[in-house]
């Protein structure tokens, strides 16, 4: 596929790009949430209700991530990114539905965590997040220096509103072109990002090895994995 000078490319990933870095996606099978509900482990109110399971569960999952490497799909997205900054860095942006640090880890510049980020912690009341890689397996649970309430994942819980969901309108307002990959498009608002697209005549594509559930939107599907299709997906080579 090849890129015009006037295009603006907007990507949007979910868990299937880390897949193959052995990150296991939430809805297929040995996804993360088999064997613990959603509601269990992802909500505001889980956490109210049992903070040190919470704690585990993403103590594991910050365990997980330490140990992946990037893929040939996040490497491809740095790449096309690379390719169009060098005339305008705001030609390439990424916004990212995962909480992994895949993507910066692959050289990715201009990337947004909609769902926050797995290595960074908050206080419940201060509200301010900071980084944090420590896994809290074990009592005690970690409490803000400051004002003593409990120190929380920087993560967005069901129930919670994604973060910059204005800057992510205002990219793709200006975008030419969503590129939509690994996602199941069952998680809202993220999976209407495709909805808005098509409103405004962006062409919108989509990669993964299945269909996902929002793809009536789509102007094209690529059935494949990420590491097999975005290396040649557009054509760099002007
Ligand atoms: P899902 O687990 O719902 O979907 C993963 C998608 O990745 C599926 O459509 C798979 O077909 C696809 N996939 C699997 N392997 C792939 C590969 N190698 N290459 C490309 N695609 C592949 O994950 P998400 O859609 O990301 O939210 O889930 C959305 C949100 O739901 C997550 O951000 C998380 C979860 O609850 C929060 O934690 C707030």
């Amino acid at each position: 596929m090849r890129l015009t000078p006037q295009d603006r490319l907007f990507v949007l990933t979910g868990a299937g790009i880390s897949a193959e870095s052995g990150l296991a996606t939430f809805r297929g099978s040995g996804g993360l949430w088999n064997g613990h509900r959603v509601e269990e482990v992802a909500t505001p109110e889980a956490f109210q209700a049992d903070p040190a399971f919470v704690w585990s569960f993403y103590s594991a999952r910050r365990r997980n991530a330490v140990t992946a490497e990037p893929n040939a799909g996040h490497l491809a997205l740095a790449r096309i990114e690379e390719h169009l900054a060098k005339e305008d860095p705001d030609r390439f942006y990424l916004c990212t539905q995962n909480v992994d640090d895949l993507h910066e880890r692959a050289g990715s510049r201009n990337l947004h965590h909609m769902h926050g980020s797995l290595f960074q912690s908050r206080c419940v009341r201060c509200d301010k997040p900071f980084p944090d890689r420590a896994l809290y397996e074990a009592a005690p649970l970690p409490t803000c220096k400051d004002c003593g309430a409990l120190i929380r994942p920087h993560i967005v819980w069901f129930g919670e509103i994604p973060l910059d969901m204005d800057g992510i309108y205002a990219q793709l307002d200006r975008a030419t072109i969503l590129l939509v990959v690994g996602t199941s498009g069952s998680v809202y608002p993220a999976a209407g990002l495709v909805h808005i697209a098509r409103q405004q005549s962006t062409r919108t594509i989509y990669v993964g090895p299945e269909e996902p559930s929002n793809s009536f939107s789509f102007d094209h599907i690529l059935l494949g994995t990420a590491t097999q299709t975005l290396p040649t997906l557009f054509d760099l080579s002007s």
